[in-house]
């Protein structure tokens, strides 16, 4: 089973709109020739727009860091699938841990958010992951399988299939610490067998599952070498645009 790379960069809430331009034209230059890859930036709302101008017709890919369910309304500061589509985005990051921790988000709300992703045709990267409490507890498949199972409740398999998986240890973001790619690569295969048993060996056999959390440009080729680790999202490192092009470029054994 060959599963494509797919590299991702979470910008977070970093770069004004010149410094993401900035960015974003620094790494176009140095991956402009990578074709064998899915390669993704998730800039903040904000720069979207312009960075899409710069990405057009490009082999990079726009994602946004959230989105609201509704397609409009009264819902002061939220942002629309249609809005994102607007600007060029095709993916959008869902249910990372830094909006289930600090805005209280729930896995039924996430739920609400995918599927409203997928219907108006995003792919959303669904973002699940233990504590370290939980982790110390020996709790991590349950946490993880428990979030995955609410993540795509009630999608059919056609459109779980538009889902990438990112399996981020919330112990590992921003931590300067990483799981061991044989403990990473150990909870991706338990998220695909929890695939496996929602829909089909097929079905989990060809979903995308990367990882994230402290992912940099000198630990990514162990990680990304492992059977089950099918590419990263990247915080920090991929705001510097030589360490995320080393990640997108890591040397495969
Ligand atoms: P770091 O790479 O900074 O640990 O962040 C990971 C992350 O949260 C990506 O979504």
């Amino acid at each position: 089973m060959s599963r494509r790379k797919f590299i991702a960069g979470n910008w977070k809430m970093n770069n004004t709109n010149e410094e993401a331009i900035k960015l974003v034209s620094d790494l176009l230059e140095k991956v402009k020739n990578v074709t064998d890859k899915d390669i993704i930036v998730a800039p903040t709302f904000t720069t979207l727009s312009d960075v899409n101008k710069v990405l057009k017709s490009t082999n990079i890919k726009l994602a946004a860091q959230n989105m609201y369910f509704a397609s409009s309304g009264a819902f002061t500061g939220q942002i629309s699938t249609d809005m994102l589509k607007s600007v060029g985005c095709e993916y959008v990051i869902l249910g990372h841990s830094e909006c289930r921790t600090i805005f209280l988000e729930t896995d039924e709300l996430i739920n609400k958010k995918v599927k409203a992703a997928i219907e108006a045709g995003l792919k959303p990267i669904l973002c699940i992951g233990e504590t370290l409490e939980e982790r110390e507890k020996g709790i991590t498949n349950d946490i993880v399988n428990n979030q995955t199972k609410k993540g795509y409740d009630g999608l059919s398999e056609e459109m779980a299939k538009n889902v990438i998986l990112a399996y981020e240890p919330v112990w590992a973001i921003g931590t300067g610490k990483t799981a061991t790619p044989q403990d990473a690569d150990t909870v991706h295969k338990t998220i695909r067998q929890t695939l496996e048993s929602i829909y089909s060996k097929n079905f989990a056999e060809n979903t995308i599952i990367i990882y994230g959390g402290s992912m940099n440009e000198n630990n990514a080729d162990d990680l990304l070498n492992m059977p089950n680790i099918d590419g990263g999202l990247i915080g920090g490192a991929a705001l510097v645009a030589e360490k995320f092009a080393r990640i997108i470029n890591y040397i495969a054994k």
